[in-house]
């Protein structure tokens, strides 16, 4: 795995989709930044992070063996990777929340935007890319942002955490796609680290209408199967539905 640190960058992400096409890459790669100015984020919007206090990390991958539509598997695996580096830092109640952002409590911590180029059935690569925030102490007009410091009150080192993301990653055959996955082990895993699958949550769907449902499951398909507080069952994609953080 070639590993790239950029000073300052304004995607990790959309500089590795173009670093794979001028250069015709087809092995994993590894881009990471402390100081990314551009950040994407889910559904088009900006990713912020203050210079020199956070983690932007981008790392490529040529998957042969996933079909297109387990494309979701991998959210999973890319979620859980992330919570056991926290969880070995001690940080508290962490859960995913789904799709896939990583929270403490409910508070985020963690953004993911996975970006796969589908050929045919099958996922020809995969740039998962995901965002931690570390030092930064003050999130203006984002009340349910937090950061391991605010959480932990420890300034983490920024070097030495990436060091142990790349060790674990490194460790990890099923996230390098080297061993062919097990959906239903990583689906299990991922519904118990689930946040809203056992109290009643906030939801806004399209319509910007709210309402309370509990999570009873997440498909291969990463759509999601909700029990409304009026006892009814309903399905939603990742675009048709937001939750909302208490
Ligand atoms: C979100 O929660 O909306 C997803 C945020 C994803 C941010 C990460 S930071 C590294 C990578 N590069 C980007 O431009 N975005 C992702």
């Amino acid at each position: 795995m070639k590993i790239i640190k950029l000073g300052a960058v304004n995607s990790t992400n959309e500089y590795l989709k173009k670093y794979i096409n001028d250069n015709c890459i087809k092995t994993s790669h590894i881009v990471y930044t402390f100081n990314q100015k551009k950040g994407k984020g889910q559904r088009g919007k900006i990713w912020h992070s203050d210079p020199g206090k956070n983690l932007a990390f981008s790392m490529c991958f040529f998957p042969k063996n996933i079909k297109a539509i387990n494309q979701f598997s991998i959210n999973m695996l890319v979620s859980l990777f992330i919570i056991n580096i926290l969880k070995s830092l001690k940080i508290p109640d962490l859960k995913i929340k789904w799709p896939n952002d990583i929270l403490s409590g409910v508070k985020k911590i963690c953004g993911i935007l996975n970006e796969v180029k589908v050929k045919g059935n099958r996922i020809e690569n995969i740039i998962i890319g995901f965002g931690i925030n570390i030092n930064q102490e003050n999130f203006e007009n984002l009340p349910n942002a937090s950061s391991l410091k605010l959480i932990n009150q420890i300034n983490y080192d920024l070097h030495s955490l990436v060091g142990l993301i790349i060790q674990d990653l490194k460790k990890n055959d099923y996230l390098r796609f080297k061993s062919k996955l097990n959906i239903k082990k990583i689906s299990r895993i991922y519904h118990k680290n689930l946040y809203g699958t056992d109290t009643f949550i906030n939801f806004k769907d399209s319509d910007n209408k709210i309402f309370q449902a509990k999570i009873v499951s997440v498909g291969e398909n990463g759509i999601m199967k909700i029990n409304t507080s009026t006892g009814k069952f309903e399905s939603y994609n990742f675009q048709e539905i937001q939750m909302i953080l208490n």
